[in-house]
């Protein structure tokens, strides 16, 4: 039987890929976003996918809105990856914390007033610091995070927790880190796939972050999304998700490879590294979830250039990220 999934931030990238998959996958999607230009779900969804979508425009940090969005879709599963990333929430704290704070907090309203046995949310590994340093860090690691972002995302794992102590709500946190692929073009790490789609056109692109990183291939990052929307998980989980950690002068040279000759040498890299562990141990997840898929960052890097390509040759693929 077909499921009813509610996604909020379905406008962004992960939330693109997400909603994609659920329709592969024969269910419905309800996308609940600010925003409604379709400019990501124009990219990464066929023309029929995205016609078979049904949108609510809303701010998920209208308690109200988020509430009667829910029951009147009559949702069976919430996928919660509205928000706003680091460098929107270090512009205006307090609007960064009624989005990813607030709107948190509403999502987890309406799941217990519908009477949803859980929901997933997208948690952050910028609740880990720089300061914990190369080793892999796994869920046992206490956070200590070095942003306003990070601070959020951590507190909305504490409400998550009391929602479960008080209300027998399940939920499941995922904490991914560098997220790539197509559609990735705005926020913090950004800047390795905006370098890519650059080169890809010919031009040059510096990316502005170095050191190592964990770089998640975004379909990736989806299917963990999906997969823990439904599985049957009990408890307030956190999990950590990791792809492939390698310091981005190595990842520049990985997409020079998959580059053709004439676009190579294009993309610089100048920056502070970030401050946010770099190395995550996704044990916990797999072994909860061990069909997850992983995606090397080669054929990531891989199938984000051919997508760049096809649209670019179609005279559909944005450019308005390469300018800021
Ligand atoms: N991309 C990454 O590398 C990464 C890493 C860690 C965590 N995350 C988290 O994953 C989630 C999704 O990330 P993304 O890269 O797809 O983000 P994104 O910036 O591409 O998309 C975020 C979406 O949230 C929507 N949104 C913002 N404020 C809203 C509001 N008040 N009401 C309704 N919608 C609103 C935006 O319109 C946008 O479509 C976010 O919560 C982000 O913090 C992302």
């Amino acid at each position: 039987m077909s499921r009813t999934y509610f996604v909020t931030g379905a406008q962004g990238c992960i939330g693109s890929w997400v909603v994609r998959l659920i329709l592969e996958q024969g269910d419905r999607a309800v996308l609940f976003d600010l925003d409604h230009h379709d400019k990501r779900l124009a990219q990464v969804l066929s023309p029929e996918q995205l016609a078979a979508v049904d949108r609510v425009q809303g701010d998920v940090t209208d308690t109200a809105v988020v509430r009667q969005a829910i029951e009147a879709c009559q949702a069976d599963a919430i996928i919660h990856l509205a928000g706003l990333q680091v460098p929107f929430c270090a512009a205006d704290p307090v609007l960064g914390a009624r989005v990813n704070v607030v709107g948190t907090l509403n999502m987890f309203e309406a799941a217990r007033a519908i009477g949803l046995p859980r929901l997933v949310y997208a948690s952050s590994a910028a609740v880990y610091d720089q300061a914990e340093g190369l080793e892999q860090v796994d869920e046992s690691v206490t956070p200590a995070p070095a942003t306003h972002y990070g601070v959020y995302k951590l507190a909305n794992e504490g409400n998550a927790r009391v929602y479960w102590q008080d209300a027998g709500l399940a939920s499941v946190g995922l904490r991914p880190l560098t997220v790539y692929g197509l559609g990735r073009d705005q926020g913090l790490t950004s800047g390795p796939t905006r370098a890519l789609k650059a080169a890809s056109l010919g031009r040059a692109f510096t990316i502005g972050f170095s050191g190592p990183t964990d770089f998640l291939y975004v379909a990736d990052a989806a299917r963990a999304f999906v997969e823990c929307a439904t599985a049957p998980l009990d408890g307030a989980r956190i999990f950590n998700l990791h792809g492939e950690s390698v310091d981005v002068a190595a990842a520049v040279a990985l997409m020079d490879e998959v580059l053709p000759e004439p676009q190579r040498g294009l993309i610089q890299v100048d920056g502070p590294v970030l401050p946010i562990a770099p190395r995550l141990s996704d044990a916990a997840l797999r072994a909860a979830l061990p069909d997850l898929p992983s995606t090397s960052l080669r054929e990531g890097f891989g199938a984000t250039l051919q997508h760049f390509q096809e649209l670019a040759s179609a005279g559909r693929l944005p450019t308005d990220d390469l300018d800021s």
